[in-house]
Parts: C-alpha cells; structure tokens; sequence
C-alpha cells in the first residue's frame, strides 16, 4: 500500500510524540511503501519567523530520522523541496467549492483560538489535498483532527475525475491504533503547549529532574501505593510488557519503595528506551550534510512520481 503521512514540525518532540506518532510512523514503513514529509508550507500558516522555521525543520528531520525513519526504505523529504505542490494546489482550488473549507473544524478552531485568518489557513486542506493526490496515496494514517481533510481530499478529487478524467486515486484516512492519550507531568494530555511535557532527547540529570516533578499522591513511605491512577506507572508501562507491568505492580503494593524509586525506575526506562536513538541522533547532527543528502534523495524520487502525475493532469485540464 502506498502511505503518505505530513510531519508539522513545531518545535522539541516530547514523550507523548514518541508514543502517539513517531513509534507507530516507523513501524508502518516495515509493511508498506511509506512517504513521509515535513510539512513546512502549511507551518508557514502559524510560524513567526525565518529562523525557527527553517530550525524547526531540520529538527524534525534529524529527529525522525533518529528513531528509525530508515531513508532506504522511506522516501523522506521537505515540502517545499517538491515545488509541484504549489502547482496542483492552484488547479485544485478550482474544484474546491467555498462552502467545503467553510466548514473545516480545523480552521474554525483556530481562528476560535485567536490565530488571526488568512488566506493560507483557510486554503491549508486544499495543499493537504495536493500532498496526497499528487502522489496516488491509497492510505493516510492520521489524528482523529485531520479524518475530515481526508475527506475533503476525497471530495475534491472526486469532482476533478468526474470534470476531467479519472486522474486520481481516492485515499482512504486510516486512523493511527488509539494511542491512550499519554499524561504529562501533571496528569493532563502531554503537550507542549501546557508546559507538561518530558522531552524526548534530554540529558541525564534534566530527565530526571523533569522526572521528579511529576504530580503523584502524598502517601508516606512505607505504605502500598496505588498504581492504578498514578503518573509515574501510566508513563512506565508505555515501556514495559505485561510481565514487567505486573512486576512494578506488585513493587507498587508491597509499600516498600515510595515515588522517588519509581521516577527515577521511570528515567532509567526513559533512558534505555532512547539509547538507540540519542546515538543516531549525536551522529546525524554531527553529520548534517548527511541529512540533507536524504532529504535531497527523497525529494528527487518525490518529484519524479509528482511530475508524471502533474503532466497527466495539465494535459487533462488543457494546460498542455
Ligand atoms: P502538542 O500537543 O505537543 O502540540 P502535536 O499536536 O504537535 O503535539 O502532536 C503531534 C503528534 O503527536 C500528533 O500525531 C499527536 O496525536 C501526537 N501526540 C501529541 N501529544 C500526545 C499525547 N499526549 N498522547 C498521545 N499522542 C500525542
Ligand atoms: N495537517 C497535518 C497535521 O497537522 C500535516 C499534513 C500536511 C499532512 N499534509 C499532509 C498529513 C498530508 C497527512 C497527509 O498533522
């Protein structure tokens, strides 16, 4: 199956990334042929200014790279390094009808939100479309908040088949396995709008700080602990099998050992878990023009398939 999913790079990844998007983004690679960008045209709609764009990018790049993006098996590359997009982005917006971006949830909460509309954040699924038809994408794995730009995807290309052809593949949205919204130092959803994240690549002794801030109850040591509503044991299993999930279960319960134990059991398995990763990652950065050999290469195979597509559909619409 041919899977394209659009990475929006916003900044340092944290834990609840790792679980909820990256994780399951490199397992798919194993079975299908995987495209993956970083979707630096539509994070022009938020950014503020050139530098952290143009930072933020790179960071996402090394960063997946790390946790296994394998660039032999997926192609990889930046948006913007694929002009085509532009070009069908334009010829779509003409089967875009008003009223279906109109009444994207997406745009209606942001612009709830306060970001100030523009023309881009209101166009932003009509790129989105462009992603995925400019490739014949079958597959988009996604976040329950992007199902309704798949559909619009699905809609748009249906009413340029059904003008001009049938030019292009309807993908089907996928919805990534429910990841359990992973907590943050707080309980709350890990985010890093809420100041409650534990960031993915950390030194040492910051993680174990960040780690020793976590909201757990006030029982004395010496008396059982509750796992079942407890931070520290809802972000410890996500690493843990189920035999080693009853383990920490019954050392909860024996009351023998109290928080600190277990956040600092936590850091340790935040640790071990991202040994691979921090390796790959201290190379990649030492090693950027290696990075950007990949994203040229995935850029180069992008663009191929891109163009044959754009010279089906310029011939289809009359422009050549
Ligand atoms: P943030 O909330 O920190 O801004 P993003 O919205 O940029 O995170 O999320 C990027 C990806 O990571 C999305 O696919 C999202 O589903 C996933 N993700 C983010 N936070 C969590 C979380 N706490 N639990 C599970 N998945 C998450
Ligand atoms: N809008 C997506 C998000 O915010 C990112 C994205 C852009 C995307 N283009 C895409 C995802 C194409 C899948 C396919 O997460």
């Amino acid at each position: 199956m041919r899977v394209l999913t659009g990475i929006q790079a916003s900044g340092k990844l944290h834990i609840g990334n790792y679980f909820g998007a990256m994780k399951p983004m490199v397992e798919l690679q194993e079975e299908n042929e995987l495209f993956t960008f970083i979707a630096n045209y539509h994070s022009l709609t938020t950014s503020k200014d050139a530098d952290t764009l143009r930072q933020y990018t790179i960071d996402a790049a090394v960063d997946y790279l790390s946790v296994g993006i394998d660039p032999n098996k997926t192609t990889f590359w930046v948006q913007s390094h694929v002009p085509e997009v532009l070009e069908l982005y334009w010829i779509l917006s003409k089967f875009t009808p008003m009223g279906l971006l109109e009444r994207a949830h997406s745009y209606k909460d942001k612009v709830a939100k306060g970001i100030s509309a523009n023309h881009a954040l209101f166009s932003y699924p009509v790129l989105m479309a462009a992603d995925i038809l400019m490739l014949d994408t079958e597959i988009v794995p996604v976040g329950k908040d992007q199902i309704q730009h798949v559909e619009m995807t699905r809609d748009i290309a249906t009413k340029f088949n059904n003008e001009y052809g049938e030019i292009f593949v309807l993908p089907e949205h996928k919805v990534a396995e429910e990841v359990a919204t992973i907590p943050g130092i707080d309980g709350q959803k890990m985010s890093k709008s809420y100041d409650n994240a534990i960031d993915l690549f950390m030194d040492e002794k910051p993680l174990q700080k960040r780690c020793n801030k976590i909201i757990s109850s006030s029982t004395p040591l010496g008396e059982p602990l509750e796992w079942e509503d407890d931070n520290i044991y809802a972000l410890a299993a996500l690493f843990l099998d189920d035999a080693q999930k009853q383990e920490l279960q019954a050392r909860y319960k024996s009351g023998k050992e109290g928080y600190g134990h277990f956040k600092k059991y936590l850091k340790e398995l935040i640790w071990e878990e991202l040994g691979e990763a921090r390796e790959k990652r201290e190379y990649y950065l030492s090693h950027m023009d290696e990075v950007n050999d990949i994203l040229a290469m995935g850029a180069k195979k992008a663009s191929k398939i891109a163009s044959r597509k754009m010279q089906d559909v310029r011939v289809a619409i009359g422009l050549n």
